[in-house]
């Protein structure tokens, strides 16, 4: 049997020193490596290094015409199997993502015609930047695999996402994505695009809503609920990874941005509200928050102190917007709009009592009787004006890419896409 052959292109940054770490791991595992440094990259690993390790010939230079005798450009990007980025910098994806190609590695990456996986290493401004992120989304579309960047602190002295995947984790999945072919899995083992000929929200723009939210008392107090923000997260990451543009408007969570996904932050409902009327139009939206029904109609500017009476102060409310409610009435109402109701008991009764009240099409009713807020997995009712779909306890993540799949037909028979 032939041996796997890798096309590693190495770009700049302080994390290309580890992509000698990586050569040593891929040749033990017995894979074929061939190296292509780009300028930047030669700043940090030496080419003679790289040569040393993988045991063939180091690129540099899109006009070596030796080279272009021996091997062409194009014929040097077709004969791997698997060409893998590492580290792929901020500049690297925005060039894949453009299709600019105005040096060898960039070249090789626009006239290759195999997988191509990316694992990002960038200082954490740099990754969450909207641009970046769009960039990302834009390849994931393509079809090509965006490692997630680990979380931690940075060689510049942040801290956040950014940091290049662990050698052993790219060789992960630089494995899995052998092992899939065309359908290439991510370093997590769970699928972290879906393969070209299975994007099935391209082209659509989808707004998630999640998390609780914190609504101020005074500046060291505040109203929350429970919500951990994981199930809209992990719809936000299904709907990137199924092609749509997500924007996600989180409440305080701390959780990570999934990639692709455009994430806003706010505190209050009435900040989400905000956000979310800024997101419009939409062609579906998800409001998956645990938004405060209620605020203090007062908020004080300065902590509230004990008068040493032992009286209590008093706490007077009032209601939040409604958002959902206020979007299923608005002029840009999406396509299709789809609340959550945690229910502890009458799940599928208080679900259709709040499809009506709300204005929206579908209710994703959460039994969270058994588990609740903060848990692993869900057990969710679809109820709509159609009936009732109930579905197994499944992990949360699992829940995320079904409903993805429900949605993506949803939207496909309301309103067809453009390319259909
Ligand atoms: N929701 C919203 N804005 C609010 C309250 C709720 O957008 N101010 C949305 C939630 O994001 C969710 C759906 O409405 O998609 C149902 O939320 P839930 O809290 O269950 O609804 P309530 O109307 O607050 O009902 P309950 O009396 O059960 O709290």
């Amino acid at each position: 049997m032939t041996k796997p052959r890798i096309l590693l292109i190495i770009g700049g940054g302080i994390a290309a020193y580890k992509s000698i770490e990586l050569v040593r791991l891929l040749r033990k595992a017995g894979y074929v490596v061939r190296c292509v440094i780009t300028r930047a990259g030669e700043q940090f690993v030496t080419p003679l290094t790289l040569a040393a390790l993988s045991e063939n010939k180091v690129y540099t230079n899109l006009f070596d015409l030796k080279d272009e005798v021996e091997m062409g450009h194009i014929q040097l990007s077709r004969e791997a199997d698997l060409v893998v980025v590492a580290p792929a910098t901020a500049d690297l994806l925005a060039k894949m993502a453009a299709g600019i190609a105005d040096d060898l590695a960039t070249t090789l990456l626009l006239a290759t015609d195999k997988p191509v996986l990316a694992a990002p290493a960038m200082n954490v401004r740099m990754w969450l930047h909207p641009a970046t992120q769009r960039n990302v989304a834009t390849l994931r579309g393509d079809g090509v695999t965006v490692m997630a960047p680990d979380d931690g602190e940075m060689a510049c002295g942040e801290f956040g996402p950014g940091r290049l995947p662990e050698p052993a984790a790219i060789k992960d999945a630089i494995d899995a994505a052998l092992a899939a072919g065309p359908a290439i899995t991510a370093m997590t083992g769970q699928p972290d695009f879906a393969p070209a000929n299975h994007r099935p929200l391209y082209g659509r723009r989808i707004l998630i809503t999640a998390g609780p939210t914190h609504e101020p008392i005074d500046p060291v107090r505040y109203i929350a609920n429970r919500s951990s923000g994981k199930q809209g997260f992990a719809i936000a990451a299904a709907a990137a990874e199924a092609g749509a543009e997500v924007l996600l408007v989180a409440g305080p969570v701390d959780l990570p941005t999934p990639p692709g996904v455009i994430r806003v932050d706010v505190e209050t409902a009435v900040e989400m509200a905000d956000e979310v009327r800024q997101g419009l139009p939409v062609d579906a939206a998800i409001m998956v928050a645990a938004v405060a029904d209620w605020r203090a109609a007062d908020t004080s500017v300065q902590k509230i102190k004990k008068d040493g009476s032992g009286a209590v102060p008093p706490l007077a409310l009032t209601e939040n917007p409604d958002i959902l409610a206020g979007v299923a009435k608005s002029a840009e109402r999406p396509t299709l709009l789809i609340g959550f109701a945690a229910e502890t008991n009458d799940v599928i009764a208080h679900a259709e009592a709040k499809l009506a009240k709300k204005g929206c099409d579908w209710i994703v009713a959460n039994d969270v009787s058994a588990d609740p807020m903060g848990g692993e997995s869900n057990r969710v009712h679809i109820v709509s004006k159609d009936g009732i779909d109930s579905w197994d306890r499944l992990p949360k993540a699992a829940v995320a890419r079904k409903l993805m799949e429900k949605i993506a037909d949803e939207l496909d028979a309301r309103s067809p896409r453009q390319s259909d």
